[in-house]
């Protein structure tokens, strides 16, 4: 007898994928957070892929009095919301559970009790309905979210940063990833929240940090720069987030405030842009599936290599400007997802879902719901960043 989680099945089981439609059309499912969502997506022969519905119904003003995600109130959440969500997204997909050719939920990493809700009810309607249910990354779901714009070919560079994670891969292909780089302590998104929390801001704090930083000027606050001496490709943000909370209680105006605002943009977007300018050098001199797709020596270009930043943060415009510039610089070409696409939908779970049914990759139906889950799990055994416990990265 086994005692505890066996995720063995989450990687996905091989199944016939020679008996499937040409394209292929996937519910999928998303409640690892604060957003219940729902969403229809088409994948076609070529890979392009149609968004047929997107609803995201947005938990924030339960949790705005709280100045943070509560568990317990997303999780109920998401349990009052499923069914009318996924409801209107069939409706405005304009399609019956008969056209679905699989359905694909979040199966983690994230807040368990909400992971829960959406995978069980993928489940139900995979057995009710006899479809494939495939269980999804919430990470690889961000990683594949800029196709969602347009037809984007791999491999390409990935800077995935949002609430919860910070890190820097090589995406090579669906289930397919290397890690470059993480955050050793806060992810970004996070940080923008706290000191966000800290400025007397609402939540989630990101956006509203951008808007008030929209009236300052970022040279007045000098704050610290971490992990100078290093030569890898890690992040860390929760000395600026300590050092900024500190002088946001110094700040007396409202243009004290923005003039922090604008520093704290200016120290995020500049930390972001100088890992990812690391990661593009190394490809330069390294014989890579990114580095080789810089063109053919004989003439035959096979296009510059491609520089993608996804997750909730990558809706500021002044860090996707400033990773545009370092992309430029270092030859790279520039993507970032529609706005829609950027914090969490679940229309990038059903394309990450129905990429891995195209390749067969289904899962067990007693797939079990993971808090923690890295996309690159070899380097996470092999090089972890923080021992397990409570604090530290989600994966
Ligand atoms: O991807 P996401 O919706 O959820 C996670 O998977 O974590 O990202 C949410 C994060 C929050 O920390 C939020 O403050 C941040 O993305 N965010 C922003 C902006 N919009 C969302 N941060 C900075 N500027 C924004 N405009
Ligand atoms: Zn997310």
């Amino acid at each position: 007898m086994s005692i505890g989680a066996d995720y063995s099945s989450e990687a996905g089981r091989a199944t016939d994928a020679t008996s499937l439609p040409a394209q292929l059309t996937v519910l999928g499912l998303e409640t690892s957070c604060d957003e219940t969502a729902a969403s229809v997506v088409r994948l076609a022969t070529d890979g392009s892929a149609t968004v047929l519905s997107s609803v995201v119904h947005s938990q924030t003003e339960d949790h705005a009095a709280f100045g943070g995600v509560v568990p317990e109130i997303a999780a109920r959440s998401h349990v009052e919301m499923i069914d009318g969500v996924v409801r209107r997204a069939m409706a405005e997909a304009g399609l019956g559970y008969e056209a679905l050719d699989g359905v694909a939920a979040t199966a983690g990493p994230g807040l368990v009790g909400g992971v829960m809700v959406g995978l069980g009810f993928g489940k139900a309607v995979a057995l009710a309905r006899d479809l494939p249910l495939i269980a999804v990354n919430h990470l690889e779901g961000h990683a594949v979210s800029a196709r969602l714009g347009q037809p984007v070919d791999y491999p390409f560079l990935l800077l995935l940063v949002s609430g919860g994670h910070c890190q820097l891969l090589e995406v090579r292909g669906i289930g397919d990833m290397t890690r470059l780089g993480t955050t050793i302590d806060d992810a970004a998104g996070e940080a923008f929240d706290k000191i966000a929390k800290a400025l007397g801001l609402g939540y989630p704090g990101g956006p509203a940090l951008e808007k008030l930083a929209a009236s300052g000027d970022g040279s007045r606050f000098d704050l610290p720069r971490a992990l100078l001496g290093r030569k890898d490709c890690d992040f860390s943000f929760s000395g600026l987030k300590t050092a900024a909370s500190r002088l946001a209680q110094t700040c007396e105006t409202q243009q004290d405030k923005a003039d922090l605002a604008a520093a704290v943009q200016t120290a995020i977007a500049r930390q972001l842009s100088e890992r990812a300018d690391r990661a593009m050098k190394d490809y330069a001199t390294h014989d890579s599936a990114i580095a080789l797709k810089q063109p053919h020596p004989a003439g035959e270009a096979s296009g510059p290599p491609l520089f993608v930043v996804a997750g909730g943060v990558a809706a500021n415009k002044t860090i996707r400007a400033t990773l545009e510039a370092t992309a430029a610089k270092n030859g790279f070409a520039f993507l970032a997802p529609p706005m829609a696409y950027c914090t969490d939908n679940a229309a990038m779970i059903a394309l990450a879902g129905a990429e891995r049914l195209r390749l067969g990759l289904v899962s067990d139906i007693d797939t079990a719901a993971r808090p923690r889950w890295p996309l690159d799990e070899h380097s996470a055994l092999t090089a972890p960043t923080h021992a397990p416990g409570r604090k530290g990265a989600k994966a």
